[in-house]
């Protein structure tokens, strides 16, 4: 039988997945000669065995294109949602699936989802690889994630443009972005763009201290500020809530675990609405008018950058590479200048914050912007 491989997208989308989907693509057919299918809409679409086959110019005129031509989607392959209610383990069926095609190896393209999907997928003896995608950069193993480039790049002109107005009108705008739970995003979009306040969920903030580092810019002759929110910033007081929750939850065992579960989650949407509180809660304090921005999925959306394409690129060819050599159950990371085959089993389940002696925490210390703490 001829080498088959198999690709699938799954979790949020990401510029760059159709550059990476091209580049396992082209380099297992044209350097190894191997027979490539796509699963549709994720781990969903290769339960369900539905797939299309590429030939070389399938696989043409999508470097550029934003999104995923295959389609993705959130189902977990152990917990897979029947649609009544019911959740079950559907990896035995997509091992057959796996096998009726005589997949050599099945590439998942995504994030820390993704990550333990896969390792799930390991477990019952299907041969998996997968490449690093999410624009929050939050996957442990990898120095970069594909999609992070191209957000930053739309936040920080979204930020530049909101300055203008934030100028004009003397007011406090506060800029939320996303990244999950970590601060890659917003920090990395913040400094680029010159915010005044940057706040990151690894960091915990103090309103009265953003409201004083305002008042403060105000005294000093600067009528307006930017703040720069990830989606997933806390402040202090809610960070002490959170804890006790998951510490709970850590400790309780079936039916009070479960319910401590259900309080964490809604505990979490609720901060969700978090940005337009501390909006309002910084107009009090400070008597400056506050507008908040939501830049939420256009920061995904649309054309990759030359560095995500580049970057998906040669990971891509990597995972060709390591295929052919008969490596799977791994991550293939993007290592300074080079790609490294790293355990799923080290990358599942761990999430990469931003680590508090970074660089880009330093150099916002050192140029006066605020981190709420
Ligand atoms: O993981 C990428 C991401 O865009 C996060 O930044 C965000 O929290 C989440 O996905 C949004 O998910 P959804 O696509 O379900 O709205």
């Amino acid at each position: 039988m001829a080498r088959t491989i198999g690709i699938l997208t799954a979790g949020g989308d990401s510029p760059g997945l159709n550059a990476a989907i091209r580049a396992v693509g082209k380099a297992a057919q044209r350097a190894y000669g191997m027979h490539v299918i796509g699963f549709r809409d994720g781990f969903m679409g290769l339960m369900q065995n539905r797939y299309v086959r590429f030939n070389q110019n399938s696989l043409s005129g999508i470097l550029t294109r934003g999104g995923t031509i295959l389609g993705t989607s959130r189902a977990k392959v152990d917990k897979m949602d029947m649609g009544d209610g019911r959740r079950m383990d559907m990896r035995p069926l997509m091992r057959s699936v796996a096998e009726e095609h005589g997949l050599e190896a099945l590439v998942c393209l995504g994030g820390n989802g993704t990550m333990k999907n896969a390792l799930k997928l390991a477990d019952v003896g299907i041969p998996v690889l997968t490449l690093p995608k999410t624009i929050d950069n939050d996957v442990a193993g990898t120095d970069i994630t594909f999609g992070f480039d191209t957000a930053m790049n739309i936040a920080t002109e979204a930020i530049d443009r909101v300055h203008s107005t934030a100028h004009s009108h003397h007011r406090i705008m506060v800029v939320e972005l996303m990244g999950h739970n970590v601060g890659w995003l917003a920090l990395g979009a913040g400094l680029a763009a010159g915010a005044d306040v940057i706040l990151i969920p690894e960091i915990p903030y103090d309103t009265h201290e953003i409201a004083a580092s305002i008042a403060a810019r105000r005294a000093a002759g600067s009528s307006f500020s930017i703040v720069a929110v990830a989606e997933g910033a806390i402040s202090r007081e809610d960070a002490s809530v959170r804890e006790d929750l998951e510490q709970n939850r850590s400790e309780a065992k079936g039916e009070e675990r479960e319910e401590l579960k259900r309080r964490l989650k809604d505990f979490d949407t609720t901060r969700a609405g978090g940005t337009a509180v501390l909006s309002s809660k910084l107009e009090e304090l400070t008597g400056l008018e506050s507008r908040v921005t939501i830049l939420g999925h256009v920061q995904r959306g649309g054309t990759p950058s030359p560095a995500d394409r580049l970057l998906a690129t040669r990971l891509g060819v990597a995972c060709a590479d390591y295929i052919a050599e008969g490596t799977h159950g791994v991550l293939v990371a993007a290592r300074g200048r080079g790609t490294e085959a790293v355990p799923l089993k080290q990358v599942a389940g761990q999430t990469k914050s931003v680590p508090l002696d970074h660089p880009w925490i330093g150099a916002a210390r050192h140029l006066g912007i605020a981190l709420g703490d």
